[in-house]
């Protein structure tokens, strides 16, 4: 990087010398996020205090033409922390209280750098609900969860990050502080620049405040584990369920390699998974009242039994029910303690859910690879991973990329897209002519070019490589 002690000691005029590093061990550290095992450190990391720092550096970065990459919790799996041309690492991580939970309107006004799970039991603690949890939900930050549009498990029923996200405080790549929206629950005024950010992978601009809508508390859950024979039935189980009336609050689906490395790799669980269950289906129902709870179960039974399935098991206890979520968070640490893999996070309409799992499965025949697939398949959410194994050098470079273009062509065949949760980032944006013509990622691309015109912000992300 040129200039390189200009700028250090520029900011370092702005946060202090405590918060700048540039030693290695740092630089490694804040070089990765939990994407395959990928890691391209930053000349600096940087700890602001603050908008108006984060405002300072932002301005200080325009000015030279500096990459800078916002860095959160460094859960994604997508690559969008990595700071690929190098540059500023600018971790939000000192913005980290809940600034008001206003129970009158039932909100929550946040910095960026809160555990979404801190936020989640903060909330609670007052009655009230924020129903969005990621897998990663004891480490990611909200922010983070806005910046990729996390979902997560209970998405079916509740949504995803977007559907509560009200307002946003934003530095601009050209260090400008705007509020994108109003702290109200109808807007309909103007372009919607709110959920413009959402999702928008920290390359329009950084979100320094959040307005959050928020839930009254829900009282009961019930939870079941249903084993099937066949992965492709347990698929065609999850639209039946909603055809039969019933939304559940969660539908997981794991293939039997997930809950085997799961059960390996995850420490103080223990579910008995006989050696002809190949894929199970974790189904919650939620409310206020445990009757209805209790009729829903019973509808959902009835509907999985018209499969070939064993035993359904539900969980009497919250020790039982914090084991199988446990064991169905800790899959994709599981698959990569396993092995080096890479995650393609498809996403299709419901009810072809079990096409997709069929043609995954027949695609890694046709370039030998193995896949491990599980995910929110109540939102026809579908995680693959494929596993590198003993697959050489040449074919994990050169012929698994074919093989995850043929998949990703696959989904949106099936009116499907690229990625449900995870987000684009530096990992998939080779594959984004599937979904989109020229005429729509120049769409995209002239919007990123507004906003950041020196292509400053987390440059390398979303959009393919010879076009920005
Ligand atoms: C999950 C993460 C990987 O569903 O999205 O566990
Ligand atoms: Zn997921």
């Amino acid at each position: 990087m040129n200039n390189l002690a200009h700028i250090l000691s520029e900011i370092k005029k702005i946060v202090g010398e405590n918060y700048v590093f540039t030693d290695q061990e740092t630089l490694n550290n804040y070089g990765h996020d939990e994407t395959e095992d990928l890691t391209f450190p930053p000349h600096i990391v940087v700890k602001p205090a603050n908008t108006f720092e984060i405002a300072e550096i932002i301005k200080l970065a325009n000015e030279f033409k500096i990459p800078t990459t916002p860095i959160g919790g460094k859960t994604g799996l997508s690559g969008g922390a990595l700071s690929v041309y190098g540059g500023i690492a600018l971790s939000t991580e000192r913005l980290n209280k809940i600034i008001d939970i206003d129970e009158k309107n039932v909100q929550v006004i946040t910095e960026p750098a809160v555990i979404t799970q801190i936020l989640r039991e903060a909330v609670a603690d007052k009655g009230l609900f924020y129903p969005v949890d990621p897998s990663s939900l004891g480490s990611c930050f909200i922010g983070g969860n806005i910046a990729e549009n996390s979902g997560g498990a209970r998405a079916v029923k509740y949504g995803v990050t977007k559907d509560y996200v009200l307002n946003l405080e934003v530095v601009l790549p050209n260090g400008e502080i705007i509020w994108t929206g109003a702290n109200t629950l109808k807007n309909a005024t103007g372009y919607n620049l709110t959920q413009l950010m959402v999702g928008s992978e920290g390359t329009l601009g950084i979100v320094t405040k959040i307005v959050l809508k928020l839930l009254p508390k829900v009282n009961h859950n019930i939870l079941m584990l249903v084993p099937f024979y066949k992965a492709e039935q347990a698929c065609e189980a999850v639209s039946e369920i909603f055809k039969a009336g019933i939304t559940p609050s969660a539908l997981e689906f794991m293939e039997r390699d997930a809950i085997d490395w799961s059960l390996r790799y995850v420490e103080g669980i223990s579910v008995a998974v006989k050696p002809n269950h190949q894929a199970h289906l974790l189904i919650e129902v939620d409310g206020n009242y445990l009757g209805i709870l209790m009729q829903e179960a019973e509808k959902i039974v009835s509907v999985v039994e018209q499969f070939e399935i064993d035993e359904v098991l539900f969980a009497d206890t919250e020790d039982q029910k914090n084991a199988l979520w446990k064991m169905r968070r800790g899959v994709a640490e599981a698959v990569k303690a396993n092995s080096v893999y890479k995650e393609e996070d498809t996403v299709v309409p419901r009810y072809e859910l079990p096409k997709l799992l069929k043609g995954i499965k027949q695609i890694g025949e046709k370039y030998g690879f193995k896949s491990v697939c599980y995910g929110h398949a109540g939102d026809g959410n579908l995680h693959v991973n494929i596993i590198k194994a003993n697959l050489s050098e040449e074919q994990w470079q050169k012929e698994v990329p074919k093989g995850i273009r043929e998949i990703f062509e696959l989904t949106v065949s099936l009116k499907g897209t690229l990625s449900g949760e995870h987000g684009i980032g530096w990992v998939q944006k080779n594959y984004m002519d599937i979904a989109f013509s020229k005429t729509h990622l120049e769409l995209m691309e002239g919007i990123k070019r507004i906003f950041d015109p020196n292509n400053i912000l987390n440059p390398g992300k979303i959009f393919p490589d010879e076009d920005i």
